[in-house]
Protein backbone atom coordinates (compact mmCIF):
# COMPACT_ATOMS: atom_id res chain seq x y z
CA UNK A 1 0.00 0.00 0.00
CA UNK A 2 1.17 3.59 -1.06
CA UNK A 3 2.62 5.83 1.91
CA UNK A 4 0.14 8.94 2.06
CA UNK A 5 1.14 11.99 3.18
CA UNK A 6 -1.50 14.79 4.19
CA UNK A 7 -0.36 17.83 3.20
CA UNK A 8 -1.29 21.67 3.44
CA UNK A 9 -2.80 22.65 -0.38
CA UNK A 10 -1.21 26.44 -0.02
CA UNK A 11 1.90 25.85 1.85
CA UNK A 12 2.85 22.29 2.17
CA UNK A 13 5.05 20.90 4.36
CA UNK A 14 8.68 20.96 2.92
CA UNK A 15 9.94 17.41 4.56
CA UNK A 16 6.86 15.62 2.47
CA UNK A 17 7.41 17.20 -0.43
CA UNK A 18 11.13 16.28 -1.07
CA UNK A 19 9.95 12.61 -0.04
CA UNK A 20 7.98 12.75 -2.61
CA UNK A 21 10.57 14.36 -5.07
CA UNK A 22 13.15 11.21 -3.55
CA UNK A 23 10.70 8.70 -5.11
CA UNK A 24 10.08 10.33 -8.60
CA UNK A 25 14.14 11.05 -8.91
CA UNK A 26 14.62 7.34 -8.02
CA UNK A 27 11.67 6.30 -11.02
CA UNK A 28 8.93 6.04 -8.70
CA UNK A 29 5.40 6.80 -8.75
CA UNK A 30 3.81 9.91 -6.91
CA UNK A 31 0.32 10.67 -7.05
CA UNK A 32 0.05 14.54 -6.38
CA UNK A 33 -3.47 16.97 -6.17
CA UNK A 34 -3.56 19.45 -8.77
CA UNK A 35 -6.03 22.36 -9.51
CA UNK A 36 -8.28 20.18 -11.76
CA UNK A 37 -7.55 16.17 -10.49
CA UNK A 38 -5.02 13.93 -9.06
CA UNK A 39 -2.09 13.13 -11.27
CA UNK A 40 -0.33 9.96 -11.43
CA UNK A 41 3.46 11.50 -11.00
CA UNK A 42 6.52 9.93 -12.52
CA UNK A 43 9.92 11.45 -13.95
CA UNK A 44 9.06 12.74 -17.53
CA UNK A 45 12.55 11.98 -19.08
CA UNK A 46 13.12 8.35 -17.57
CA UNK A 47 11.30 5.79 -19.93
CA UNK A 48 10.97 2.79 -17.33
CA UNK A 49 9.19 5.09 -14.91
CA UNK A 50 6.64 6.07 -17.45
CA UNK A 51 6.46 2.73 -18.76
CA UNK A 52 5.15 1.79 -15.21
CA UNK A 53 2.63 4.47 -15.28
CA UNK A 54 0.81 3.21 -18.24
CA UNK A 55 1.31 -0.66 -16.37
CA UNK A 56 -0.63 0.71 -13.21
CA UNK A 57 -3.05 2.44 -14.99
CA UNK A 58 -3.94 -0.08 -17.83
CA UNK A 59 -3.25 2.40 -19.69
CA UNK A 60 -2.69 1.28 -23.58
CA UNK A 61 0.57 2.07 -24.99
CA UNK A 62 -0.08 4.63 -27.72
CA UNK A 63 -2.00 7.51 -25.40
CA UNK A 64 0.69 9.56 -24.69
CA UNK A 65 1.03 11.47 -21.03
CA UNK A 66 1.09 15.42 -20.81
CA UNK A 67 4.25 16.44 -19.04
CA UNK A 68 3.77 19.16 -16.21
CA UNK A 69 6.30 21.73 -15.78
CA UNK A 70 6.61 24.16 -12.95
CA UNK A 71 8.71 26.98 -14.70
CA UNK A 72 8.73 28.85 -18.21
CA UNK A 73 12.07 27.80 -18.87
CA UNK A 74 11.12 24.28 -18.57
CA UNK A 75 8.83 24.72 -21.69
CA UNK A 76 11.77 25.83 -23.39
CA UNK A 77 13.57 21.95 -22.41
CA UNK A 78 10.70 20.01 -23.52
CA UNK A 79 9.07 21.87 -26.87
CA UNK A 80 10.68 23.25 -30.05
CA UNK A 81 9.68 25.58 -32.41
CA UNK A 82 7.04 27.44 -30.29
CA UNK A 83 4.66 30.02 -32.64
CA UNK A 84 3.47 33.10 -30.76
CA UNK A 85 0.10 31.71 -29.95
CA UNK A 86 1.95 29.19 -27.62
CA UNK A 87 3.66 31.77 -25.94
CA UNK A 88 0.23 33.80 -25.60
CA UNK A 89 -1.53 30.98 -24.27
CA UNK A 90 0.86 29.72 -21.83
CA UNK A 91 1.60 33.25 -20.40
CA UNK A 92 -2.20 34.38 -20.31
CA UNK A 93 -3.44 31.10 -18.49
CA UNK A 94 -0.15 29.47 -16.58
CA UNK A 95 -0.18 27.99 -13.83
CA UNK A 96 -3.71 26.70 -14.50
CA UNK A 97 -6.01 24.42 -16.21
CA UNK A 98 -4.81 24.26 -20.07
CA UNK A 99 -2.32 21.87 -21.75
CA UNK A 100 -0.56 22.66 -25.04
CA UNK A 101 0.26 20.44 -27.82
CA UNK A 102 3.72 21.21 -28.90
CA UNK A 103 6.33 19.97 -31.22
CA UNK A 104 8.41 18.23 -28.64
CA UNK A 105 12.24 18.36 -28.18
CA UNK A 106 14.70 15.21 -28.28
CA UNK A 107 14.95 15.46 -24.57
CA UNK A 108 11.57 13.98 -24.58
CA UNK A 109 11.41 10.34 -24.51
CA UNK A 110 9.35 8.19 -26.60
CA UNK A 111 7.60 6.49 -23.85
CA UNK A 112 6.18 9.96 -22.51
CA UNK A 113 4.63 11.12 -26.45
CA UNK A 114 3.68 7.81 -26.92
CA UNK A 115 6.63 8.03 -30.16
CA UNK A 116 4.77 11.39 -30.99
CA UNK A 117 6.77 14.18 -32.83
CA UNK A 118 4.59 16.02 -30.47
CA UNK A 119 4.33 16.61 -26.45
CA UNK A 120 1.41 17.91 -24.25
CA UNK A 121 2.46 20.49 -21.78
CA UNK A 122 0.96 22.20 -18.96
CA UNK A 123 1.92 23.92 -15.55
CA UNK A 124 -0.87 23.37 -13.06
CA UNK A 125 -2.21 25.76 -10.82
CA UNK A 126 -1.60 23.92 -7.55
CA UNK A 127 1.60 24.76 -4.99
CA UNK A 128 1.85 21.07 -3.93
CA UNK A 129 2.22 19.97 -7.80
CA UNK A 130 4.44 23.27 -8.37
CA UNK A 131 7.02 22.37 -5.37
CA UNK A 132 7.03 19.02 -6.28
CA UNK A 133 8.22 19.46 -9.94
CA UNK A 134 10.51 22.13 -8.58
CA UNK A 135 12.10 19.61 -5.54
CA UNK A 136 12.25 16.80 -8.34
CA UNK A 137 14.24 19.00 -10.67
CA UNK A 138 12.42 17.29 -13.76
CA UNK A 139 9.20 17.50 -15.43
CA UNK A 140 6.48 15.05 -14.45
CA UNK A 141 4.41 13.14 -16.67
CA UNK A 142 1.26 12.86 -15.29
CA UNK A 143 -1.75 11.03 -16.61
CA UNK A 144 -4.87 11.88 -13.82
CA UNK A 145 -4.52 8.86 -11.09
CA UNK A 146 -7.23 6.67 -11.80
CA UNK A 147 -7.63 2.85 -13.53
CA UNK A 148 -7.64 3.43 -17.43
CA UNK A 149 -11.67 4.18 -18.56
CA UNK A 150 -12.62 5.47 -14.80
CA UNK A 151 -13.87 8.59 -13.83
CA UNK A 152 -10.45 10.51 -12.91
CA UNK A 153 -9.74 10.89 -8.89
CA UNK A 154 -10.88 14.52 -7.30
CA UNK A 155 -9.70 13.17 -3.59
CA UNK A 156 -7.31 11.24 -2.51
CA UNK A 157 -9.12 8.37 -1.79
CA UNK A 158 -10.39 7.35 -4.81
CA UNK A 159 -6.03 7.51 -6.05
CA UNK A 160 -5.97 4.79 -3.34
CA UNK A 161 -9.26 2.92 -4.04
CA UNK A 162 -7.73 2.80 -7.81
CA UNK A 163 -3.85 2.35 -7.59
CA UNK A 164 -3.39 2.74 -3.97
CA UNK A 165 -1.69 -1.20 -4.28
CA UNK A 166 0.50 -0.12 -6.75
CA UNK A 167 1.83 3.12 -6.95
CA UNK A 168 4.98 4.78 -3.76
CA UNK A 169 3.14 7.60 -2.32
CA UNK A 170 0.10 10.01 -2.02
CA UNK A 171 0.14 13.31 -1.18
CA UNK A 172 -3.56 13.82 0.18
CA UNK A 173 -4.28 17.98 -0.37
CA UNK A 174 -8.03 16.89 -0.29
CA UNK A 175 -10.70 17.55 -3.02
CA UNK A 176 -9.35 19.71 -6.53
CA UNK A 177 -10.72 22.69 -7.17
CA UNK A 178 -11.80 22.40 -10.78
CA UNK A 179 -13.33 18.77 -10.95
CA UNK A 180 -12.48 18.04 -14.49
CA UNK A 181 -9.19 17.89 -16.97
CA UNK A 182 -7.19 21.36 -18.19
CA UNK A 183 -8.07 21.87 -21.76
CA UNK A 184 -6.09 20.35 -23.99
CA UNK A 185 -5.17 22.40 -27.05
CA UNK A 186 -3.51 21.32 -30.46
CA UNK A 187 -1.39 24.34 -31.77
CA UNK A 188 0.75 22.34 -34.10
CA UNK A 189 -1.69 22.77 -36.98
CA UNK A 190 -1.99 25.54 -39.15
CA UNK A 191 -5.46 26.57 -37.04
CA UNK A 192 -5.39 25.90 -33.33
CA UNK A 193 -7.98 23.03 -31.97
CA UNK A 194 -9.90 21.61 -28.63
CA UNK A 195 -8.95 18.12 -28.46
CA UNK A 196 -10.37 18.37 -24.93
CA UNK A 197 -12.23 21.03 -23.29
CA UNK A 198 -11.86 21.60 -19.86
CA UNK A 199 -11.03 24.22 -17.14
CA UNK A 200 -10.26 27.01 -19.33
CA UNK A 201 -13.05 27.55 -21.70
CA UNK A 202 -13.43 27.75 -25.65
CA UNK A 203 -14.09 31.89 -25.11
CA UNK A 204 -11.04 32.25 -22.65
CA UNK A 205 -8.71 30.91 -25.01
CA UNK A 206 -11.02 32.98 -28.45
CA UNK A 207 -10.40 35.95 -26.52
CA UNK A 208 -6.60 35.59 -26.31
CA UNK A 209 -5.36 34.30 -29.57
CA UNK A 210 -8.31 34.37 -32.02
CA UNK A 211 -10.68 31.57 -33.43
CA UNK A 212 -9.92 27.97 -32.77
CA UNK A 213 -11.61 24.93 -33.67
CA UNK A 214 -13.23 22.29 -31.51
CA UNK A 215 -12.60 18.98 -33.02
CA UNK A 216 -15.91 17.17 -33.22
CA UNK A 217 -14.48 14.43 -30.40
CA UNK A 218 -14.63 17.25 -27.56
CA UNK A 219 -18.50 17.33 -27.80
CA UNK A 220 -18.11 13.90 -26.89
CA UNK A 221 -19.68 11.93 -29.83
CA UNK A 222 -18.09 8.87 -30.50
CA UNK A 223 -15.98 9.41 -34.05
CA UNK A 224 -17.19 7.53 -36.83
CA UNK A 225 -15.39 5.25 -39.01
CA UNK A 226 -12.84 7.30 -41.42
CA UNK A 227 -11.87 10.08 -38.86
CA UNK A 228 -8.57 9.72 -37.72
CA UNK A 229 -8.33 10.36 -33.86
CA UNK A 230 -5.88 13.61 -33.06
CA UNK A 231 -5.57 13.19 -29.42
CA UNK A 232 -5.19 9.18 -29.19
CA UNK A 233 -7.32 9.25 -25.77
CA UNK A 234 -10.34 10.61 -28.20
CA UNK A 235 -10.68 6.97 -29.27
CA UNK A 236 -11.08 5.23 -25.85
CA UNK A 237 -14.40 5.42 -23.63
CA UNK A 238 -13.66 7.58 -20.76
CA UNK A 239 -14.66 8.71 -17.17
CA UNK A 240 -16.83 5.86 -16.90
CA UNK A 241 -18.32 4.13 -13.83
CA UNK A 242 -18.76 0.71 -13.97
CA UNK A 243 -22.53 1.00 -13.61
CA UNK A 244 -24.27 1.41 -16.97
CA UNK A 245 -24.34 5.37 -18.08
CA UNK A 246 -27.10 6.55 -19.63
CA UNK A 247 -27.83 10.70 -20.94
CA UNK A 248 -30.90 11.83 -21.25
CA UNK A 249 -30.63 15.45 -23.83
CA UNK A 250 -33.42 17.98 -24.48
CA UNK A 251 -35.13 20.77 -23.27
CA UNK A 252 -34.79 20.27 -19.20
CA UNK A 253 -38.61 19.80 -18.51
CA UNK A 254 -38.37 17.00 -20.96
CA UNK A 255 -35.55 15.71 -19.63
CA UNK A 256 -36.96 15.67 -16.49
CA UNK A 257 -40.30 13.82 -17.15
CA UNK A 258 -38.33 11.24 -19.63
CA UNK A 259 -35.82 10.51 -16.63
CA UNK A 260 -38.21 10.17 -13.86
CA UNK A 261 -40.32 7.64 -16.23
CA UNK A 262 -36.99 6.10 -17.22
CA UNK A 263 -35.84 5.79 -13.68
CA UNK A 264 -39.27 4.02 -12.76
CA UNK A 265 -39.36 1.63 -15.52
CA UNK A 266 -35.88 0.32 -14.54
CA UNK A 267 -36.98 0.12 -11.00
CA UNK A 268 -40.01 -1.38 -11.80
CA UNK A 269 -37.92 -4.19 -13.45
CA UNK A 270 -35.91 -5.03 -10.62
CA UNK A 271 -32.98 -2.74 -11.71
CA UNK A 272 -30.79 -0.69 -9.19
CA UNK A 273 -31.32 3.20 -10.39
CA UNK A 274 -29.11 6.11 -9.76
CA UNK A 275 -30.04 9.35 -10.60
CA UNK A 276 -27.82 12.51 -11.65
CA UNK A 277 -29.92 15.43 -10.95
CA UNK A 278 -29.79 18.88 -10.75
CA UNK A 279 -31.30 21.92 -8.81
CA UNK A 280 -32.50 19.41 -6.48
CA UNK A 281 -35.11 18.27 -8.50
CA UNK A 282 -36.69 15.45 -6.63
CA UNK A 283 -36.64 12.37 -8.66
CA UNK A 284 -37.37 8.71 -7.43
CA UNK A 285 -34.86 6.67 -7.28
CA UNK A 286 -32.85 3.79 -5.30
CA UNK A 287 -29.83 6.52 -4.96
CA UNK A 288 -29.70 10.69 -6.28
CA UNK A 289 -26.91 12.46 -6.51
CA UNK A 290 -27.37 15.89 -7.64
CA UNK A 291 -24.90 18.46 -9.54
CA UNK A 292 -26.30 21.58 -7.68
CA UNK A 293 -27.73 24.42 -9.33
CA UNK A 294 -27.26 24.81 -13.25
CA UNK A 295 -26.75 28.17 -12.74
CA UNK A 296 -23.20 26.77 -11.13
CA UNK A 297 -21.72 24.61 -13.95
CA UNK A 298 -18.25 25.28 -11.77
CA UNK A 299 -19.91 23.65 -8.83
CA UNK A 300 -21.68 21.09 -10.90
CA UNK A 301 -18.01 20.03 -12.70
CA UNK A 302 -16.39 19.99 -9.29
CA UNK A 303 -18.64 17.07 -7.91
CA UNK A 304 -19.32 15.20 -11.27
CA UNK A 305 -16.58 12.83 -11.14
CA UNK A 306 -17.05 12.08 -7.04
CA UNK A 307 -20.98 11.78 -7.98
CA UNK A 308 -20.79 8.89 -10.60
CA UNK A 309 -18.31 7.17 -8.08
CA UNK A 310 -20.75 7.08 -5.11
CA UNK A 311 -23.23 5.69 -7.20
CA UNK A 312 -20.83 2.93 -8.06
CA UNK A 313 -19.66 2.83 -4.17
CA UNK A 314 -23.69 2.43 -3.83
CA UNK A 315 -23.93 -0.73 -6.03
CA UNK A 316 -26.32 0.42 -8.44
CA UNK A 317 -26.70 -1.12 -11.95
CA UNK A 318 -27.78 1.81 -14.04
CA UNK A 319 -26.87 5.67 -13.75
CA UNK A 320 -29.72 7.77 -15.87
CA UNK A 321 -28.27 11.52 -15.97
CA UNK A 322 -29.47 14.78 -17.15
CA UNK A 323 -27.42 15.64 -20.03
CA UNK A 324 -25.98 18.87 -19.88
CA UNK A 325 -26.00 21.26 -23.05
CA UNK A 326 -25.13 24.62 -21.91
CA UNK A 327 -21.61 24.71 -23.83
CA UNK A 328 -21.01 28.44 -22.18
CA UNK A 329 -17.52 28.56 -20.07
CA UNK A 330 -16.73 24.99 -18.79
CA UNK A 331 -20.41 23.63 -19.74
CA UNK A 332 -18.66 22.00 -22.94
CA UNK A 333 -16.28 20.24 -20.41
CA UNK A 334 -19.58 18.72 -18.49
CA UNK A 335 -21.02 18.20 -21.76
CA UNK A 336 -18.14 15.62 -22.87
CA UNK A 337 -17.61 13.68 -19.75
CA UNK A 338 -21.02 12.71 -19.21
CA UNK A 339 -21.15 11.73 -22.81
CA UNK A 340 -18.02 10.27 -22.97
CA UNK A 341 -18.60 8.61 -19.74
CA UNK A 342 -21.78 7.02 -21.15
CA UNK A 343 -19.74 5.32 -23.83
CA UNK A 344 -22.35 6.77 -26.35
CA UNK A 345 -25.58 6.08 -24.53
CA UNK A 346 -27.04 9.74 -25.24
CA UNK A 347 -30.51 9.04 -25.55
CA UNK A 348 -33.20 12.23 -26.81
CA UNK A 349 -35.69 12.90 -24.18
CA UNK A 350 -38.46 13.32 -26.39
CA UNK A 351 -37.69 9.83 -28.05
CA UNK A 352 -37.82 8.37 -24.75
CA UNK A 353 -41.03 10.17 -23.55
CA UNK A 354 -42.53 8.58 -26.38
CA UNK A 355 -41.18 5.38 -25.95
CA UNK A 356 -41.72 4.85 -22.52
CA UNK A 357 -45.61 5.78 -23.70
CA UNK A 358 -45.85 3.43 -26.52
CA UNK A 359 -43.52 0.63 -25.84
CA UNK A 360 -41.74 0.26 -22.60
CA UNK A 361 -40.21 -3.19 -23.39
CA UNK A 362 -38.75 -1.73 -26.75
CA UNK A 363 -37.50 1.44 -24.40
CA UNK A 364 -36.14 -1.09 -21.43
CA UNK A 365 -34.62 -3.55 -24.77
CA UNK A 366 -32.78 -0.35 -26.05
CA UNK A 367 -31.29 0.59 -22.54
CA UNK A 368 -30.42 -2.96 -21.47
CA UNK A 369 -28.94 -3.68 -24.54
CA UNK A 370 -30.74 -7.43 -24.24
O1 LIG B 1 -5.98 18.14 -15.87
C1 LIG B 1 -5.28 17.31 -16.44
O2 LIG B 1 -4.93 17.45 -17.64
C2 LIG B 1 -4.85 16.08 -15.66
C3 LIG B 1 -3.94 16.54 -14.52
C4 LIG B 1 -3.36 15.39 -13.75
O3 LIG B 1 -2.93 17.36 -15.05
N1 LIG B 1 -4.20 15.13 -16.50
C5 LIG B 1 -4.86 14.38 -17.42
O4 LIG B 1 -4.07 13.49 -18.12
O5 LIG B 1 -6.05 14.50 -17.63
P1 LIG B 1 -4.66 12.31 -19.00
O6 LIG B 1 -3.48 11.49 -19.36
O7 LIG B 1 -5.75 11.64 -18.27
O8 LIG B 1 -5.17 13.00 -20.31
C6 LIG B 1 -4.25 13.52 -21.24
C7 LIG B 1 -4.94 13.81 -22.54
C8 LIG B 1 -5.30 12.54 -23.28
O9 LIG B 1 -6.56 12.72 -23.90
C9 LIG B 1 -4.18 12.42 -24.31
O10 LIG B 1 -4.58 11.68 -25.45
C10 LIG B 1 -3.91 13.86 -24.64
O11 LIG B 1 -4.02 14.54 -23.40
N2 LIG B 1 -2.54 14.04 -25.16
C11 LIG B 1 -1.39 13.86 -24.51
N3 LIG B 1 -0.34 14.08 -25.32
C12 LIG B 1 -0.86 14.43 -26.52
C13 LIG B 1 -0.28 14.79 -27.79
N4 LIG B 1 1.03 14.83 -27.97
N5 LIG B 1 -1.13 15.09 -28.81
C14 LIG B 1 -2.47 15.07 -28.61
N6 LIG B 1 -3.06 14.73 -27.46
C15 LIG B 1 -2.27 14.41 -26.42
MG1 LIG C 1 -7.38 10.62 -17.76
Amino acid sequence: MARVYRVDKEAPDPAAISRAAEVIRMGGLVAFPTETVYGLGADALNPSAVERVFRVKGRPPDNPLIIHIASFEDLYSVAEELDWRAEKLAKRFWPGPLTLVVKRSARVPDATVAGLDTAAVRMPRHNVALRLIEAAGRPIAAPSANKSGKPSPTLATHVIQDLGDEIDLILDAGPTDIGVESTVIDLTSEKPAILRPGGVSREEIEAAIGEVEVHPSALGLLLHGGEAPRSPGMKYRHYAPTARLIVVEGELEVVRSAVAGLADLLMSRGIRVGVLSSDGYRYRANVVRDLGSRSNPLEAARQLFKSLREMDDEGVDVIVAEGWQEEKGIGLALKNRLRKASGGAVLSAEWLLRGLKTSPSGVYMEVMGT
